[in-house]
Order: structure tokens, then C-alpha cells, then sequence
């Protein structure tokens, strides 16, 4: 199984990521935590291109950057490990570039999702949890995160976030079969009560594993 999780800067994803997947191996699956950008040695240097300040980037090459990562994530790690069986989490995955590159950068979206197409393939998650939150909340939270400076995409002005944020909302009305919008403003326990619960549905529907 595939799982995938979304959403602005700031959206608490990540703390997200790492609870699911703590409590996934703990019903005994084996489980493959990725992160977009990186997660192999490629992807990761192409990562730090990516959100050096420094880079002046043009939107396309942005989008080629973001996709040549992903590419090398599939091929080197991530399909073999679906393959093998395991429950694989990205924290940020294809719909990211849809929200960021396609509404955040006004790309053409159709220009978008071909490109997207050649880097993925037939690797499309089985459920994506976004993670959407007001952009001045996520900022503030993000502005919490003690020294922690911000890079290149973050260096975006708040009208950069706002598109961002329609889009991914955009994604979740047009994908409800594997889109779940959450709402971040909810305590930790209770959005995560949330996800699990769709995960052992469809945990049992797509295998045979035993998820209590
Ligand atoms: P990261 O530090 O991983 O951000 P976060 O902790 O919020 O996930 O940096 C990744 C940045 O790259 C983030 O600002 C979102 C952006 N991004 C894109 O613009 N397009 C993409 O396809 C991906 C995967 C990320």
C-alpha cells in the first residue's frame, strides 16, 4: 500500500508521517518512510539545489527538478518496495508539484501533469491525507520552528501559499476516491484517530493484513 501525505508548510505533516508509521509497524508491517525531495543519495542533492537560496530557479526547471528527484525515488526505491509487499509513506509526493509548481507557480496545469506522468508512471498512491490549514496559521507555526530559517520555497510571499493551499483543495474535490482533506486546526489524537481509522479499512480491502 501506498500512502501519501500533503499539505502546506507549516501543516504538520510530517508529525503526521511519523505517527502513522510508528503505529503501521507496530501491528507487525514492514514500512518504508520517504521523504519529497530526497530519500536516495540523487534525489537528496537535487533537494539541496532545490532550496539553496542562492538559485535563482524558472518555474519549469523547477518543475524538472522536482520531477528528476522523484523519478530516481521511484526507480531506486520506491517500487521495489511496493513491490516487495511493504507499506510505503511519502511525506509530500506528485500532488506537492500539482500545488506548488501547477497553482503556486501558475504553471499550465495540463503541461504539469504530463511531466508528472513520465517521472511517476503507474506509481499513484492509494490514499493521500492533505493536511489543510489557513495559510497565516501555518506560517506562525512554521515561524515556531526555533532557528530554523527558511529556504528557498519558503521564501515564497503569502499570495505563493494561498494558491497553493486552493490547489491542493482543488486536488482533494477532484480525486475523493483517494483524497482525504483533513482538517489541521484539530488536535494531534484526534486527526490521527481519523486517519488510522481509514487506514485499517482499506488496509483490509487491499491485503491480507491484520490491522487492529
Ligand atoms: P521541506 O523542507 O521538505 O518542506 P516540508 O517540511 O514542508 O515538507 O521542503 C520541501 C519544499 O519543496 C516545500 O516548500 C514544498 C516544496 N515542493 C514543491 O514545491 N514541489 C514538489 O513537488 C515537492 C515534493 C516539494
Amino acid at each position: 500500500m501506498f500512502i501519501t501525505f500533503e499539505g502546506i508548510d507549516g501543516s504538520g505533516k510530517s508529525t503526521h508521517v511519523a505517527l502513522v508509521a510508528e503505529w503501521l509497524q507496530q501491528q507487525g508491517l514492514s514500512v518504508r518512510v520517504f521523504r519529497e525531495p530526497g530519500a536516495t543519495p540523487l534525489s537528496e542533492a537535487i533537494r539541496s539545489i532545490l532550496l539553496d537560496g542562492r538559485h535563482r530557479i524558472s518555474p519549469v526547471a523547477e518543475l524538472f527538478l522536482f520531477c528528476a528527484a522523484r523519478r530516481q525515488l521511484v526507480e531506486e526505491a520506491l517500487r521495489p518496495a511496493l513491490a516487495r509487499g511493504e507499506v510505503v509513506i511519502c511525506d509530500r509526493y506528485a500532488d506537492s508539484t500539482i500545488a506548488y509548481q501547477g497553482y503556486g507557480r501558475m504553471l499550465d496545469l495540463a503541461m504539469v501533469e504530463r511531466v508528472i506522468g513520465y517521472a511517476i508512471e503507474e506509481v499513484v498512491p492509494d490514499v493521500t491525507f492533505i493536511l489543510d490549514l489557513d495559510v497565516n496559521t501555518a506560517l506562525s507555526r512554521r515561524g515556531d520552528r526555533a532557528s530554523v530559517s527558511a529556504d528557498r520555497m519558503e521564501d515564497a510571499p503569502v499570495a505563493f501559499f494561498e494558491r497553493v493551499r486552493a490547489g491542493y483543495r482543488a486536488i482533494a474535490e477532484r480525486h475523493p476516491e483517494r483524497v482525504v482533506l483533513l482538517d489541521a486546526t484539530q488536535p494531534v489524537e484526534v486527526l490521527q484517530h481519523h486517519i488510522r481509522g481509514i487506514l485499517t479499512a482499506r488496509l483490509r480491502v487491499s491485503s491480507s493484513a491484520v490491522v487492529r
